[in-house]
């Protein structure tokens, strides 16, 4: 492991470690339950380590310190800071993609299933609202043709089912392998001696 990806996987620990304990949005879970939900429900279906840490960064954009980071100015959406924060972290571009598209996903399938509403939380009902409400007919036939589409609808369906209070989950410590697995996919990608294919 390089230098630059060990600090990096520290400083992403204790980040969740200092700032993952609010609650996630009006959610019966923290911010750090719901993450790392997420990249166990990744992790069970066989997905490639980009995937499960997508899964687990997704939120990153709503944690105080990257928010903050961003700009207390800024009107972008947390998905957007995530995935700003992500690409700056280095990990591969995927990643940021899944964490930029989390939200359009949401956006996607309430306009596809009209019942699929029904499955989100309150919490999630109210940040739809928040965040323009469903896609148009336009936007999706657009959004279908997005080279991450099924992953995100994946990620969709995670994001929507890990809010279990007190579920059994890896303890973060779990999580390192696949960020510095990720991260250094990306330094190999980089450098042109390898293929960083996800499943
Ligand atoms: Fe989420």
């Amino acid at each position: 492991m390089t230098r630059r990806v060990e600090t990096t996987v520290r400083d992403i620990i204790s980040l969740y470690r200092d700032e993952g304990h609010a609650a996630y949005g009006g959610e019966p879970v923290s911010q750090l339950e719901h993450a790392l939900q997420c990249a166990d429900m990744a992790r069970s279906e066989g997905h490639h380590v980009d995937v499960v840490c997508a899964a687990f960064l997704h939120d990153i954009g709503h944690l105080p310190s990257v928010t903050r980071r961003a700009g207390a100015a800024s009107a972008e959406g947390h998905e957007v800071v995530g995935a700003k924060r992500v690409r700056e972290l280095g990990f591969p571009a995927r990643v940021a993609a899944l964490v930029a598209g989390h939200v359009a996903a949401k956006r996607y399938l309430t306009f596809k299933d009209p019942g699929y509403d029904r499955q989100l939380s309150a919490a999630s009902r109210r940040s739809l609202r928040e965040q323009g409400g469903s896609m148009s007919a336009a936007e999706a036939a657009r959004f279908e043709t997005a080279p991450l589409f099924s992953l995100l609808l994946e990620l969709r369906t995670w994001d929507e089912a890990a809010k279990r209070p007190g579920a059994a989950v890896d303890p973060i410590a779990g999580i390192e392998q696949a960020l510095t697995d990720s991260l250094e996919g990306a330094i190999v990608a980089a450098a042109g001696v390898g293929q960083n294919a996800p499943k």
